[in-house]
């Protein structure tokens, strides 16, 4: 194959985003515009997606539009156009994903329908030189889940969150401590100052087999610790959010050791590499525990950098260009979905 450019669209939280992307040879993102909808939803500490979907549908042409120019590109400059047809808050991803279908239909170009978590687990591979298979470790908001991506549309999923996902847990967390969403941030820093040994909180089903992880268990353990103490003190609170983001570490950490086993297993002969994406990804002690294990393990541990891990288009055009270039696409019948399970 030569080189491939391909229009990307993300809509299925409260990112309204676009890129373009080239590759495979000379990879390259050429724009890659966000548009975070923090300030729509502050408000109400969390996500609205009747709120969400009419944001996306107000500024999408524009951050398409903007994404073209910065690449210095026009629609007949793009081999295909792709999108996120889920899943997702499904307003968001039927306003993404029939903006992406007017496009390719004006345009006279394919449109590939991309899957979220297809994006996650390809996007290493546009910033690094990275074979297949390999271990995914995806922890968002909504995602919690160990991927075995063996190529492309060829993943297992090993291991998933029982109940909350690590970012919701994050977020309920600190909302219980009086803090501002999103949690991750807010609890990371005040963890700083925090004493670890202070709380003992639970390690949840790390004595199962698998890589399933629970983390509401862990969530409640804390408020009883610290309804007990109320009202609590700044101290107290750091304590808390240190003891919380250590526990979340140690299971993640565990797992990761875990999946190295199970990943051996399959291919003996192949160096394991386990790749993060999401927004947890993000948290330095988080990184660095699953760094140590990956070290411990003799493997290793691919971080693409910020930009690409939380939502973004730059990974559903990546996506889309990994789909092109085995073969042509045709995916103008394809419905959005709000599930849709690797
Ligand atoms: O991937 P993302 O931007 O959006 C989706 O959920 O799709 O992830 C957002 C989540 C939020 O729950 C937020 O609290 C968490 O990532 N997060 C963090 C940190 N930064 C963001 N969690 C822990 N530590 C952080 N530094
Ligand atoms: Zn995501």
């Amino acid at each position: 194959t030569g080189s491939l450019t391909i229009l990307g669209i993300e809509t299925s939280c409260d990112e309204t985003a676009a890129a373009v992307v080239r590759g495979p040879v000379d990879r390259a993102i050429l724009s890659n515009v966000v548009r975070s909808q923090f300030d729509e939803h502050k408000a109400f500490g969390g996500v609205v997606p009747e709120i969400a979907a009419r944001a996306h549908i107000e500024v999408l042409d524009k951050i398409v539009a903007q994404a073209l120019d910065e690449a210095g590109c026009s629609f007949d400059d793009i081999d295909a156009v792709a999108a996120t047809a889920g899943p997702g808050l499904i307003g968001g991803v039927i306003v993404g994903f029939l903006t992406a279908k007017a496009i390719a239909m004006a345009a006279g170009k394919p449109l590939i329908a991309v899957n979220h978590l297809e994006g996650h687990a390809l996007t290493a591979r546009l910033t690094d030189d990275l074979e297949f298979p390999f271990l995914l470790l995806l922890v968002s908001g909504g995602h919690t889940q160990f991927l075995m991506v063996r190529g492309v549309g060829d993943y297992e999923r090993l291991g998933t969150t029982i109940d909350d996902a690590i970012g919701e847990a994050f977020d309920k967390t600190a909302k219980l401590l009086g803090l501002p969403y999103p949690g991750g941030p807010a609890v990371e820093r005040l963890a700083r100052d925090g004493d670890v040994t202070r709380f003992a909180l639970p390690r949840p089903l790390l004595d199962r087999p698998g890589l399933d992880m629970s983390f509401a268990g862990l969530k409640t353990a804390l408020r009883t610790q610290a309804k007990k103490l109320e009202p609590i003190d700044d101290q107290t609170v750091a304590d808390l959010c240190a003891g919380f983001q250590r526990a979340v570490a140690d299971v993640l950490a565990a797992r990761t050791r875990r999946a190295f086993d199970l990943f051996r297993e399959q291919y003996p002969r192949i160096t394991p590499t386990i790749v993060v994406a999401g927004g947890v990804a993000a948290n330095g002690e988080i990184r660095a525990a699953l760094l140590k294990a990956s070290e411990e393990a003799g493997a290793r541990f691919v971080a693409p950098p910020m930009a690409l891990c939380t939502d973004n288009a730059a990974m559903i055009a990546w996506a889309g260009l990994e789909r092109l270039r085995l073969g042509p696409v045709d995916d103008m019948g394809v419905s959005p979905r709000p599930r849709w399970p690797l």
